[in-house]
C-alpha cells in the first residue's frame, strides 16, 4: 500500500534543503519570466525562474538585480545548452521564407543569419551573479561550468525528458533532475534536436521511471500539465518531490503575457495543443493556432533547424504581437493549459500547495 505521508515528508525536505516554503517552481520561461512573476512566486515561498535564453549578460544580470532587490533570493537562472550549427539549405529556406510570407511582412534571406547569444558569455554572467539554483535545458552544462558551479555552492538543477538523459545529468554532477513530460509547454528539452517528434514520453510514464533511476541519488521535480493541486498531489506520490509550473502561471496579472495569448490559454483543452517546430525549429508545445496548423499540415515546408526558423519567423511573430493576434502568435502552451487561472500569482501557488496537502493528507487522517 502507497504511504500516503510519504510524498509530503519528501517535499518537506525539498522545501528544506532549498529554502523553500512550499514545493512549487515558477518554470524558467524564455520570453516569459518578468521579473514581476519570480518576485510574486518567491514571496510566496516557491522558487521564481528566469529563462535567460535570448538574454544578454546585462539583462541577466538587471534580472537578478530586480528579482534579489524585492525577494529573499529564491530563483533560478536556467541555459540553454547550445546545439551544433545548424545546416543551412537555401533553396528550402526560400520555400519557408515564402511560406512565411503568406503570414506576415516579407521574409529576406539574411532573416535565418540569426544567431543565438553567446553562450560561454551567459555562463559568466550566471556564475557573476551566483543565483542559488542554476538550470539547464536540451542538454549538460561543460564539466568546467559545472566544476565552477560547484566551487561557488550553487545547485544545478537539469531538465531531462527521457531516463536516458536523466542518468546522463546524474553523471555529469546535475544535483537535481527536473522530469519534463510531453504535455509541457514551450520547448521540449530534447537533449537531440532532430530526436523524431514521435519519440516522446508522457509524465505519468516518465516520472516514476526517472525516480526509479536516479531518485536514490537526487530529488526529482514534476513538470508538464501540472496547473492543479489534482495534478501537484498526482506527480509527489508519483514520486516527485516539487512541481515545475509553467502555462498554469501564464494568465497571472504577473506574468503580462499579450490578452489573445493569455485568453486562448484559458479555452485551451489539452487536444487543442500540439507539439510544433514552426516558431523555432526546436519542438515546442503550443497552442494549434491558425498558423500552426497550416505550417504542420502536409505539404506545408518542413521548418528550418533552430535558430534559423527562428530568424525566419521573427517579423511574423513581432507583428502577431503588435496586432494581439493569436492567429499567428507564438502561443506556447501545455496541455493542462484550460486550468490556468487569472488570479495573482502568489494566492495562485499559495492556494495550490494548501489544496494539494488536503488531497495527500485526506485519506490518511482515515486510517490512523
Ligand atoms: C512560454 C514558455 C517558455 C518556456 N521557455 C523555457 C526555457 O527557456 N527554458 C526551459 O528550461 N524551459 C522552458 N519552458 C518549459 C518549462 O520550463 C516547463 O517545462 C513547462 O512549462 C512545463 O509544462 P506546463 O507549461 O504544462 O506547466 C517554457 C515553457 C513555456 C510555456
Amino acid at each position: 500500500m502507497v504511504d500516503v505521508l510519504s510524498p509530503l515528508a519528501r517535499a518537506r525536505a525539498f522545501c528544506e534543503t532549498f529554502g523553500l516554503r512550499l514545493p512549487i517552481l515558477m518554470a524558467p520561461m524564455a520570453g516569459a519570466c518578468p521579473a514581476s512573476l519570480a518576485i510574486a512566486v518567491a514571496n510566496a515561498g516557491g522558487l521564481g525562474g528566469c529563462g535567460a535564453l535570448v538574454m544578454k549578460p546585462e539583462a541577466i544580470r538587471a534580472w537578478a538585480a530586480e528579482v534579489r532587490a524585492q525577494t529573499n533570493g529564491n530563483f533560478q537562472i536556467n541555459l540553454w545548452i547550445p546545439d551544433p550549427a545548424p545546416q543551412r539549405d537555401p533553396t528550402h529556406e526560400a520555400r519557408v521564407r515564402e511560406f512565411l510570407g503568406q503570414w506576415g511582412p516579407p521574409v529576406g534571406p539574411e532573416a535565418g543569419d540569426v544567431l543565438p547569444v553567446d553562450f560561454a558569455a551567459q555562463c559568466e554572467a550566471v556564475l557573476d551573479v551566483g543565483p542559488a539554483i542554476v538550470s539547464s535545458i536540451m542538454g549538460v552544462y561543460p564539466r568546467s561550468i559545472v566544476g565552477r558551479m560547484k566551487d561557488k555552492g550553487i545547485r544545478w538543477f537539469a531538465n531531462a525528458t527521457t531516463v536516458a538523459e536523466a542518468r546522463e545529468a546524474v553523471a555529469a554532477g546535475a544535483d537535481v533532475v527536473v522530469a519534463q513530460g510531453m504535455e509541457a509547454g514551450g520547448h521540449r528539452g530534447s537533449f537531440e534536436a532532430e530526436r523524431p517528434d514521435t519519440a516522446v514520453v508522457g509524465l505519468f510514464a516518465l516520472l516514476p521511471a526517472v525516480v526509479d533511476a536516479v531518485g536514490d541519488r537526487v530529488p526529482v521535480v514534476a513538470t508538464g500539465g501540472i496547473a492543479d493541486a489534482r495534478g501537484i498531489a498526482a506527480a509527489l506520490v508519483l514520486g516527485a518531490s516539487a512541481v515545475q509550473i509553467g502555462t498554469g502561471l501564464l494568465r497571472t496579472p504577473e506574468a503580462k503575457i499579450p490578452t489573445a495569448w493569455a485568453d486562448a490559454i484559458g479555452k485551451s483543452q489539452p487536444e487543442d495543443t500540439t507539439p510544433t517546430r514552426a516558431f523555432s525549429g526546436r519542438l515546442g508545445r503550443s497552442i494549434a493556432t491558425a498558423y500552426v496548423k497550416a505550417a504542420n499540415a502536409p505539404g506545408a515546408p518542413k521548418p528550418a533547424p533552430y535558430p534559423v526558423q527562428r530568424g525566419l519567423s521573427q517579423a511574423m511573430r513581432d507583428a502577431a504581437a503588435k496586432a494581439n493576434d493569436i492567429d499567428r502568435m507564438q502561443a506556447w502552451a501545455g496541455q493542462s493549459a484550460r486550468l490556468a487561472t487569472t488570479e495573482p500569482a502568489a494566492d495562485l501557488v499559495t492556494r495550490l500547495w494548501s489544496e494539494a496537502q488536503a488531497l495527500l493528507t485526506m485519506g490518511s487522517s482515515q486510517h490512523s
